[in-house]
C-alpha cells in the first residue's frame, strides 16, 4: 500500500504520516528531510550555497544516514531548503531514492507513507491513497511556535508565520513540481483539529477507500 501525502508547511504532514504508517506496519518518509539535508550539506560546505550546481552535487551524493538528526529541523535549515527545491536538477536528483523507497520500502515493510509538495503529483502519481493535509497559516505558524519550543528553540511567532508564507508562496508558484492539490486526494483541512482528530479522519479515510477498492476488484 502506498500513501502519498502532501501541504504546506507545520499543516501536520509528518505526525499524520508517521501516525498512518505506524497503524498499518507501513514505512515513512519525510521527503522535506531530503532537500534541508541537502541544504545541511550545502551549508557544510564551502561553495556558494545557492548555486544550482553545487545543490544538485550535494542532493546527488545523499544517503540515508544524511537524513538522521534533529538538527534538519531548524526555521533556517527550512528556508535554504526551500530555495533549493526550486531547482530542477535538484529535485530530479531526489527523485529516485523517494520512488525506491516506496517500492522497496526498509524493514521488509509492506508499504510506504510518503510527505511532502509533490509525492501525488510527481512522486507516487499512482498511489493508492493521496491526502492533501493544510490549515490556516496562523494556526500551522502556532504550531511551529510550539513545536520549536518544545525543543528549547526561542523564535517569534510574527517571524515564522512571515517565513513560512514567503516558503508557501515559492512552493506554489516555482515552474518545477509545484505544490498543488491533485484532483483525486483527499483534502484534510487540520485548522480546527488536533493530531488525534486527524488521525482519526485519515484513518477513517484509508480504510472506507480500501473497502471501496476492495469492492471492485
Ligand atoms: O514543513 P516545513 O516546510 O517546515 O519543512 P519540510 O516539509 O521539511 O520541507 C522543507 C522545504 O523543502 C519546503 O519548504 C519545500 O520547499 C521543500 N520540499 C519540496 O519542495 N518537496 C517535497 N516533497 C518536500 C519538501
Amino acid at each position: 500500500m502506498l500513501i502519498a501525502i502532501d501541504g504546506p508547511a507545520a499543516a501536520g504532514k509528518g505526525t499524520l504520516a508517521g501516525r498512518l504508517a505506524a497503524s498499518l506496519g507501513l514505512a515513512h518518509l519525510d521527503t522535506g528531510l531530503l532537500y534541508r539535508a541537502t541544504a545541511a550539506r550545502l551549508m557544510r560546505g564551502k561553495s556558494n550555497a545557492t548555486s544550482e550546481q553545487a545543490a544538485t552535487a550535494a542532493a546527488q551524493s545523499l544517503s540515508a544516514g544524511d537524513l538522521e538528526g534533529s538538527q534538519l529541523r531548524g526555521e533556517r535549515l527550512a528556508g535554504l531548503a526551500s530555495l533549493i527545491a526550486t531547482y530542477d536538477s535538484v529535485r530530479s536528483a531526489l527523485i529516485d531514492f523517494q520512488r525506491d523507497f516506496a517500492a522497496s520500502p526498509p524493514r521488509g515493510a509492506k508499504g510506504a507513507v510518503l510527505d511532502g509538495r509533490d509525492i501525488c503529483s510527481v512522486i507516487l502519481p499512482d498511489a493508492d491513497i493521496k491526502i492533501f493535509v493544510t490549515a490556516n497559516a496562523e494556526v500551522r505558524a502556532e504550531r511551529r511556535y510550539q513545536e520549536l519550543r518544545g525543543r528549547g528553540v526561542h523564535s517569534i511567532r510574527s517571524v515564522i508565520l512571515r517565513e513560512m508564507q514567503e516558503r508557501d508562496e515559492r512552493d506554489r508558484r516555482r515552474e518545477v513540481a509545484p505544490m498543488v492539490l491533485a484532483g483525486d486526494a483527499f483534502l484534510l483541512d487540520t485548522t480546527n483539529m488536533d493530531a488525534d482528530a486527524a488521525f482519526e479522519a485519515a484513518y477513517e479515510f484509508v480504510m472506507l477507500h480500501h473497502i471501496e477498492n476492495g469492492r471492485s476488484e
